[in-house]
């Protein structure tokens, strides 16, 4: 066989690695793929062949190809090749591990399509290499069987819902990627106009005031699948640029989408796992999950949560809760069942981690029995020695476990007792495995208050309409008034958010004048949807999943990184292309930019 001369027709695969059984034995057949290992038993070598369906055997003896044979030595992983022969049993040397672990390939030809260079890592490793040299070779790291999972759970999910949209009756229409800022809360990303020097447009934080004008347009349902750009700090759950399903429904009330999105729910588990979810999913209040999980997206798998103490400590002389009280604070605790097992190696250690996220400690106590009943026996116990009884009976502590207190003002004790919440769980092993809690938050303050910059932020974005009932107070009490939002929770993520929208101009311009946002602006920002809504818009609302936060669930992946094909580093770099990168001084001229020297940092 001459060197570049190929005697196998490698685009006639007669099977994928990962199908033949021992029913097609002495079948002929023609596989491609990567050489995933290679074992050279003098005589004979034997290849292990792998594709994204799986692994197969090839036994390559001389006696069935000599020149077959003498390529099978050259191989190294990851070349590519194509081979000939027939299958054939492994009688007792089964390997239970592969599906195809009863036969393997006699091979009689064999043709090297393409060489592999020296590895990275090696992708036959159950190991991941560093992450950056991972995102640096995705190709390689993507052929691992567990990403190629990843991916085509990824495929069959987007596939079952848009099924279920076009079903329900739904348009699917594309929205612009060059655009003008979206309000979502973060930093635009921008592109430079060449045609309008000086001037910029924003990749879309979201399609929301599309999605709205699509709704006066009259198409009643709209759903998409969309890329979305958010200039924010990242996290294992958040990157830079991201998937949504998108979707937006004309006269609607929150019922109708939220039932709407229960079916989509089961239909992603369903086709997703094969598990039958079951509707409807609970509903809590803003308030409530603020008041009972320190968090407005509980993970409800456990319980572990918080009692109001504000009365019952104010009998304790423990300076610590009387000066919060005194500020107008309150005083919260959690008990840990069996929490008493804790070191106080682990008790200092979250005290530190509470530190780090701006708290200034974590006064707690352990319960222990004694004659009395119970008492209390490290940390904070002789401050509070004498209310113990009647605190351990309010909180439902009993000797064995550890309460954790925190006095503060209220959304300081929420974060802080949340963050203890969530740690505990996880060092006292209290997180059901394979459970999926789902829940409604409903009925969010339509604005928060911000101290620092002295002024009204929407919970969710400016076009949420607040609840009929609280309008009254839109002016008066802003702070009081709820809105018409429902966000999605599954196991303490944010999965979906949207709301109920106002289709009302006078509301609207209402709602941006609370939010700081002046006639001028608002008309040089929202004209075209403030203009919109001024020509019959109906009644309307909507919701957004963010697709791969379902994934990284679904396939029980840590961080967003693997069910994004080619993703951003926590510094929104990517490490295969080396984006964001330098560009030609011509490139800048051409849009009359120059780049100001970044700080020395
Ligand atoms: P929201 O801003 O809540 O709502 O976004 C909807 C969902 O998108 C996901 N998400 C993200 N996923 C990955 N990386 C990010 N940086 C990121 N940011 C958000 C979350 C979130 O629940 N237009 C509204 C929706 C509406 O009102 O219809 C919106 O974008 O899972």
């Amino acid at each position: 066989m001459g060197a570049n001369v190929l005697a196998i027709a490698y685009n006639k695969r007669t099977h994928r690695c990962g199908e033949p059984r021992s029913t097609d034995l002495d079948k002929p057949i023609l596989l491609t793929g990567w050489v995933n290992s290679t074992r050279d038993h003098g005589g004979l070598t034997f290849v292990d062949l792998r594709d994204h369906t799986g692994i197969i055997q090839l036994q390559v003896n001389p006696e069935h190809g000599v020149a077959a044979h003498e390529t099978a030595r050259s191989l190294h992983n990851e070349d590519v090749i194509a081979v000939e022969g027939k299958v054939i049993s492994r009688g007792d040397r089964i390997n239970p591990k592969l599906a195809t672990g009863e036969i393997e390939i006699e091979v009689t030809a064999m043709d090297v399509l393409s060489r592999s260079d020296a590895l990275p890592f090696q992708v036959n490793d159950e190991f991941d290499a560093n992450e950056d040299l991972c995102l640096r070779h995705r190709f390689l790291h993507l052929r691992r069987p567990e990403m190629q999972d990843i991916f085509r759970l990824r495929s069959r999910v987007g596939r079952a819902i848009r099924e279920h949209f076009h079903a329900e009756g739904f348009v699917e229409i594309e929205t612009p990627f060059l655009t003008k800022s979206t309000p979502e809360g973060a930093r635009d990303y921008l592109v430079p106009s060449r045609i309008r020097s000086g001037a910029f447009y924003a990749l879309p934080q979201s399609p929301q005031i599309f999605k709205q004008l699509l709704m006066v347009a009259g198409f009643d349902r709209y759903a998409q699948l969309v890329r979305c750009f958010r200039d924010e700090d990242l996290r294992a759950d958040r990157q830079p640029e991201f998937t949504q399903l998108d979707m937006e429904m004309a006269f609607v009330q929150r019922d109708d989408v939220m039932i709407m999105v229960e079916g989509c729910v089961q239909r992603i588990f369903r086709d997703g796992l094969g598990i039958e979810v079951p509707v409807p999913f609970p509903r809590i209040s803003e308030h409530e999950a603020m008041e009972r999980f320190g968090v407005d997206r509980p993970d409800t798998r456990y319980a572990m949560e918080l009692c109001e103490i504000t009365e019952q400590v104010k009998a304790s002389d423990f300076r610590v809760f009387n000066s919060a009280i005194e500020a107008g604070g309150v005083v919260k605790c959690l008990v840990a069942k069996g929490g008493e097992s804790l070191t106080r190696k682990v008790l200092d250690g979250l005290t530190e981690q509470i530190k780090g996220i701006g708290g200034s400690g974590m006064p707690y106590t352990k319960v222990i029995k004694s004659d009395a009943g119970v008492e209390f026996s490290t940390g904070i116990a002789k401050f509070i020695k004498p209310i113990c009884a009647d605190l351990c009976k309010h909180v439902g502590a009993e000797a064995g476990d550890l309460i954790v207190f925190m006095p503060g003002n209220y959304a300081d004790v929420c974060k802080y007792l949340h963050f203890v919440r969530t740690k505990l769980a996880q060092t006292l092993d209290l997180i059901p495995k394979d459970r999926w809690d789902l829940l409604w938050v409903v009925d969010f303050p339509l604005v928060v208050w911000d101290e620092e910059e002295q002024r009204w932020f929407s919970t969710h974005h400016p076009f949420t309409a607040p609840l009929d009932d609280d309008l009254h107070l839109l002016e008066t009490d802003p702070g009081k008034v709820r809105d018409k939002a429902y966000d999605l929770v599954l196991n303490g993520i944010e999965m979906a958010g949207g709301s109920i929208r106002i289709h009302n101009t006078e509301v609207q311009k209402k709602v941006f004048a609370l939010l700081g946002i002046g006639e001028e602006e608002a008309k040089e920002k929202f004209e075209f949807l403030l203009d919109a809504l001024r020509f019959g818009a109906p009644p309307h609302g909507g919701i957004a999943f963010g697709f791969d936060r379902w994934i990284m669930l679904l396939a029980d992946a840590q961080s967003l990184r693997e069910v994004i094909a080619f993703p951003k580093t926590q510094r929104a770099v990517c490490p295969l292309t080396g984006a964001p990168s330098d560009v030609a001084d011509e490139q800048l001229d051409e849009l009359f930019l120059k780049v100001k020297a970044p700080p020395k940092s």
